[in-house]
């Protein structure tokens, strides 16, 4: 059967269902489609199950992309605070974490609930599981041909999101549909994922999966306008085959193959500086010191791997022996071979140029009537509820301006 709509949302996660509730809202006939069996599995798994909506201080300083400047416009025009009263009036029950992070204190399928209600506001209709064949531009509207028949629609807003966790339906869809009408898309590769090192190279930290402590991370690539830093301040999981945890994760965005990423595994202290001016005064043994700074288990594989023994005497052991050991611990570099890949990882940075989008309402400067938002938008946010506000913020610009 074939049915005309004002606006037809391509995929029903956190920016498509925003979208759609904004737009039907505002008295525009909505159908909503979706390949999924489940509705929006990657709100269920968020946040360990809780969700972490929104990051109370998000900001553009908060995002990648090769044009920063874009995502101010949708994030001021939609904020933390606005999300926060959409949650109020369902009265859904939240608290704040570390770092202005804000969660569900049950569970994330309250705010799938909660969108859902609000796209019942809206009077949206629902297709799903739908699967999508392909879209064409048809007079001054789209076609989308799917396995329940055509679907009209004057305007088509692309919320298929990034590649990240294929086994719950990620596909590429959206970047086929932008490359179809001729539109950059800036190379996806995986972000907010763990990284891996070298076998052989990895060995001697094999034995420490499982340890945690709070570093300084930091990385550095790039020359110009093209250079990218980041440095974070979290927690370091060791791994058996690499790094994790936040601190990784959130340095795994700035990282470049090739590049070293620089560990700070003691921030607080010189180290160097620590051994040397103590060395006089302390008989102890080596790994009875760092065993006093670090996790017994971390003290041992750094010593081991730095080649000093564990029972050797602070007191005999030359300056540049420690000042070497002071940088291995306050100043590792190492270069990761890659990392865990779409399979693992939280996001997928680049996407959909959003120099081929307005600022204001996400629609393509080239096809009138096109929109992209969402993960499929080369905007990528940092670890701690940002990708979220932005999903609810490009939707909602979107939505609002249709
Ligand atoms: P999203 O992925 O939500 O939705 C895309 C929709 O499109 C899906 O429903 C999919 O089925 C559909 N689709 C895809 N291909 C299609 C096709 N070919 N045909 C039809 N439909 C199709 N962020 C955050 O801020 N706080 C957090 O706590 C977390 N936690 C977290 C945990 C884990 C394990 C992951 C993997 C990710 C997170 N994230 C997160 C990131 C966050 O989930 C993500 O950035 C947003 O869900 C992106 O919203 P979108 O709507 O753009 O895509």
């Amino acid at each position: 059967m074939t049915k005309h709509y004002d606006v037809a949302v391509i995929g029903a996660g956190a920016a498509g269902m925003m979208c759609a509730a904004v737009a039907g809202q505002r008295g525009k006939r909505v159908v909503l489609l979706d390949h999924a069996t489940r509705l929006a599995e990657k709100i269920r798994i968020s946040g360990g199950g809780r969700c972490n909506f929104t990051n109370i201080g998000a900001g553009p300083q908060n995002f990648l992309s090769e044009n920063p400047h874009f995502c101010k416009s949708a994030l001021s025009r939609y904020t933390p605070q606005d999300f926060l009263g959409l949650i109020k009036k369902h009265r859904i029950a939240w608290h704040e974490k570390h770092k202005g992070q804000l969660f569900c204190d049950d569970s994330s399928e309250q705010i799938i609930q909660m969108l859902r209600a609000e796209c019942a506001a809206g009077d949206v209709t629902w297709r799903m599981p739908c699967k999508i064949a392909f879209l064409r531009k048809e007079g001054e509207g789209f076609v989308l041909a799917t396995d329940g028949g055509d679907v009209h629609a004057r305007n088509v807003v692309v919320a298929t999101g990034g590649l990240s966790i294929p086994k719950i339906g990620a596909t590429d869809l959206g970047y086929r549909i932008a490359k179809q009408f001729d539109l950059k898309v800036i190379e996806p590769r995986p972000g907010l994922v763990p990284l891996t090192f070298d076998g052989p190279s990895w060995q001697p930290f094999v034995p420490l999966a499982g340890i945690a402590l709070e570093v300084d991370v930091s990385t550095e690539s790039g020359k110009g306008r093209a250079a990218k830093r980041g440095h974070f301040r979290e927690d370091l999981l060791f791994t058996h085959r690499g790094l994790s945890g936040p601190a990784i994760l959130q340095i795994s965005s700035f990282w470049t193959p090739g590049t070293p990423i620089m560990l700070d595994l003691l921030p607080e202290m010189d180290v160097a500086e620590e051994l040397i001016s103590t060395k006089t005064t302390q008989k102890k043994q080596l790994g009875n010191v760092l065993g006093q700074w670090l996790p017994a288990r971390l003290a041992e594989g750094l010593l081991a791997a730095n080649g000093l023994a564990l029972d050797a005497r602070l007191a005999d052991l030359p300056d540049a022996k420690l000042r070497k050991l002071g940088d291995a611990i306050n100043r590792w570099a190492i270069v990761p071979n890659g990392s865990e890949g779409y399979k693992k990882a939280e996001v997928t940075l680049g996407g959909v140029d959003t120099r081929e989008l307005s600022q204001q309402s996400m629609m393509t400067n080239k096809v009138p009537g096109l929109y992209f938002i969402g993960e499929t938008v080369d905007v990528t946010g940092w670890l701690g509820g940002y990708n979220f506000q932005w999903a609810w913020a490009s939707g909602y610009a979107a939505g609002n301006a249709i």
